[in-house]
């Protein structure tokens, strides 16, 4: 792997890495041959997994179990990492979404409400309980950098991705307003990732995710952008390349978001049979 050690010097976090395929995965591979330190965490049934050990060989890091929902873990956890990397940290990256309706496969219009709140929990408001308790313990250096990652479903319809949609929506709001506030009293930026569909844990367990997939592949002039290159992307926001970008939803998704149609969909409607007017 091409390296030019950008990350040099830095530590962080990296919640969210449960096999090689998760975009987390990829990016605490790429932090560390960039020259990064960091801690790796989880939920703990996740850790029974227990494929996150062998990233961590690695990386040459130490995984930290904790449930993101739970601010006391959240405690502990930063507690520990700043004991394992020797002091304050100038990364985090939140890689962590899960929908108890869309796992179930519950129809939109028939939520369950109390998977609706552990949705937005998990999915958007740990980003919150994450930043909050790090401002108050004073985890994170002047200048360092928290990335989120989030899917274009927070505008737009993407029928089948459900209550996601609104945890994606909520995730983002947190990115501008808490990028407001550590960005006045620490010069922490905070910004989002909205990344193309992506083939992991997560993203095939939404309905129609192959649908998904290939509506973007064929839609983007660039294609879709693989968990590889969204890694060299989050890298290049912890480093000080991109000190002054904050608050923003960043497309990293081959073009997708400022599409309307492509000539390979045209192409596709006008081979398929019944191409009438309807
Ligand atoms: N895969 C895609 O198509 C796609 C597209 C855009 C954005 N994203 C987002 O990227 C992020 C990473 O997902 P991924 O695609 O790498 O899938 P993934 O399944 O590999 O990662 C999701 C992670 O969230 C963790 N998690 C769930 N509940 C948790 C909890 N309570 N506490 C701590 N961790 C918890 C899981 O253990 C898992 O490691 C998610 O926010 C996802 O929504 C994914």
């Amino acid at each position: 792997m091409n390296t030019n050690q950008i990350l040099k010097g830095k530590k962080g976090i990296i919640f969210g890495a449960l096999d090689e395929n998760s975009i987390a995965w990829k990016v605490a591979e790429k932090a560390h041959a960039e020259g990064a330190e960091f801690v790796l965490s989880n939920a703990p049934v996740a850790l029974r997994k227990k494929d996150i050990f062998q990233l961590a060989e690695k990386t040459n890091s130490q995984v930290i179990a904790a449930d993101v929902t739970q601010v006391s873990e959240i405690e502990d956890l930063y507690q520990e990492a700043m004991k394992i990397l020797g002091g304050k940290v100038d990364f985090i990256l939140h890689s962590v979404g899960m929908s108890p309706n869309v796992r179930k496969s519950i129809p939109y219009e028939e939520l369950n409400y109390d998977y609706f709140l552990k949705t937005l929990d998990i999915s958007a408001i740990s980003l919150h309980k994450m930043l909050s308790v790090a401002k108050k313990m004073d985890v994170i250096n002047d200048w360092g950098s928290v990335v989120a990652l989030s899917y274009i479903a927070a505008q737009k319809v993407f029928s089948s991705y459900s209550d996601m949609s609104q945890a994606k929506a909520m995730l983002e709001s947190i990115v501008r307003q808490f990028g407001y506030h550590y960005g006045r009293s620490k010069k922490v930026r905070i910004n989002a990732v909205s990344q193309s569909p992506t083939i992991t844990t997560a993203g095939s367990g939404v309905s129609g995710f192959n649908a998904f997939f290939n509506y973007a592949n064929n839609m983007s002039p660039l294609g879709n952008a693989d968990a590889e290159a969204c890694a060299d992307y989050c890298i290049s926001l912890f480093s000080d390349y991109t000190r002054m970008v904050t608050m923003q939803t960043l497309y990293h998704d081959g073009g997708f978001s400022s599409m309307g149609i492509s000539n390979k969909l045209i192409d596709q409607f006008i081979n398929c049979a019944g191409n009438n007017i309807e």
